[in-house]
Parts: structure tokens; C-alpha cells; sequence
């Protein structure tokens, strides 16, 4: 375990990251707010030791970010891998799946973890959850004409759920790939089931279960950074 109590737990295990990363690297950047501080970590050792790195970002936000750090932005259609997927995630449990998709981006930080070649997550130690489910339900991204179908479907299976509003609460949320979310939670079945089971239901676009994806996930503690392999 490192010891810094004097930076907060996502800037250690975003700190940690940027140091596994090495010269040459094509770099995949997640989104949200763990995912920021990476990005912001990466370019400062970057612009330091001169490093020739190459990212990938799963959403415009942290297209953005990674651009104005300094950072040299591919786009996903220019890749035909990527050696480092590097993202925060919402639920961890201690098999190293883990629960995505509470942002409007599942579709590219599911397609660039599963392309890289480390999946490397980094979480503060509220996302650590006994099981996948326990504190948010699972997002199900599904193509818009075809949700009334999924959650019936879904619903055959014993889940439960609906549509995710928008912010505002006066509309449905849209994707960032203009795909409705159904927000669903589930009893008696297991990860390994439902994960078989969303990534094969027709109308489903993707889920938000990371199921043996992640290569290791860095959980930042007050006392310091736990490595989970
Ligand atoms: C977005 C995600 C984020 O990685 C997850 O919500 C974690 O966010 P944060 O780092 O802000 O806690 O899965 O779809």
C-alpha cells in the first residue's frame, strides 16, 4: 500500500495510473470525475518526461479535457487496439467486476475496455460493493423503438426498472449514442447470468455490467492505495 495522506483518494489512485503508463502507449481515457483527474495526471507527466503517448477518449468531455492538457487525441475509428483503457466505475466487488453507465457513455468505455489491453480502474473505496447491483441498479442501453420489448423481456426474468429520466426530469435520457436507458435491478440471478443474458437480448445496444474486463483496480483509501488484481 502507498501512503499519501496529503492528496484526496481519487487524485492518488489517478496519480498511480499515470505512472504505470508507458512511452509510446496508445492511452484509452474514461469519463467522469475520477477519469478527469487521470487525464489531468497524464498529460503533466507527459509534458514532463517528454513521453510519446497517443489517448482515446470514450466521451466528448474528456475528448476536450485530453486536447486542452496538451495530449495527443485519436479518435476510435483510427484504432485497431489500444494498449491502456484506464476509467473509474460506480460498483466494484472484490472478483474485479464491476457496475458503469450512471454518465451518458457506455457504449465507448465498454467497447475501448474490452479492446485494451489492460483494463486498469480506479475507484475510491465507496464504489467497494459486496455484489454488482447493490447500491445503483443496472443501466441496459437499448435502441429507442425497442425498450417496451427489453423491459418485458427483462421483466420475464424477475427484473424491475424503467426508463431513466433526463436531469430535468421532464424527459427521457438519451445516450450519447441516442439510445434510451432502462434502469433495471434484478434478484435471484447471478453476475455471470444476467451478464449473459444482457449481452445477448436483442435491442440491447450494451449494459452496464463489466464482467472480467477489468485487469486491475486501484481503490484509494485514507490510509493510501490498495492494488486489487
Ligand atoms: C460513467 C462511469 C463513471 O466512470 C462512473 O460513474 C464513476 O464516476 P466518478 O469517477 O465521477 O465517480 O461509469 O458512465
Amino acid at each position: 500500500m502507498t501512503n499519501n495522506p496529503a492528496v484526496n483518494p481519487k487524485q492518488q489512485v489517478a496519480e498511480q495510473a499515470a505512472n504505470m503508463v508507458e512511452n509510446g502507449m496508445i492511452v484509452g481515457l474514461g469519463t467522469g470525475s475520477t477519469a478527469n483527474l487521470f487525464i489531468d495526471a497524464l498529460a503533466q507527466r507527459s509534458r514532463q518526461e517528454e513521453l510519446q503517448l497517443r489517448v482515446v477518449a470514450s466521451s466528448v468531455i474528456s475528448h476536450n479535457r485530453a486536447i486542452k492538457a496538451g495530449l495527443s487525441v485519436l479518435s476510435i475509428n483510427q484504432l485497431s487496439g489500444l494498449d491502456m483503457y484506464v476509467d473509474g466505475a460506480d460498483e466494484v466487488s472484490d472478483d474485479l467486476s464491476l457496475l458503469k453507465g450512471r454518465g451518458q457513455d457506455l457504449v465507448k468505455e465498454k467497447l475501448l475496455a474490452r479492446h485494451a489491453d489492460q483494463f486498469v480502474v480506479l475507484v475510491d473505496e465507496s464504489k467497494q460493493v459486496r455484489q454488482i447491483g447493490e447500491k445503483h441498479p443496472i443501466p441496459v442501453e437499448v435502441a429507442p423503438d425497442c425498450w417496451q420489448l427489453v423491459q418485458a423481456a427483462l421483466q420475464q426474468q424477475g427484473g424491475q426498472g424503467s426508463l431513466r429520466p433526463n436531469a430535468a426530469g421532464d424527459n427521457v435520457f438519451y445516450s450519447a449514442d441516442g439510445n434510451l436507458v432502462l434502469d433495471m435491478t434484478f434478484t435471484d440471478i447471478t453476475l455471470k447470468n444476467l451478464n449473459q443474458l444482457l449481452s445477448t437480448l436483442p435491442g440491447v445496444v450494451e449494459h452496464g455490467i463489466f464482467y472480467l474486463l477489468a485487469s486491475e483496480v486501484l481503490i484509494g483509501k485514507a490510509q493510501g492505495v490498495i492494488r486489487l488484481t
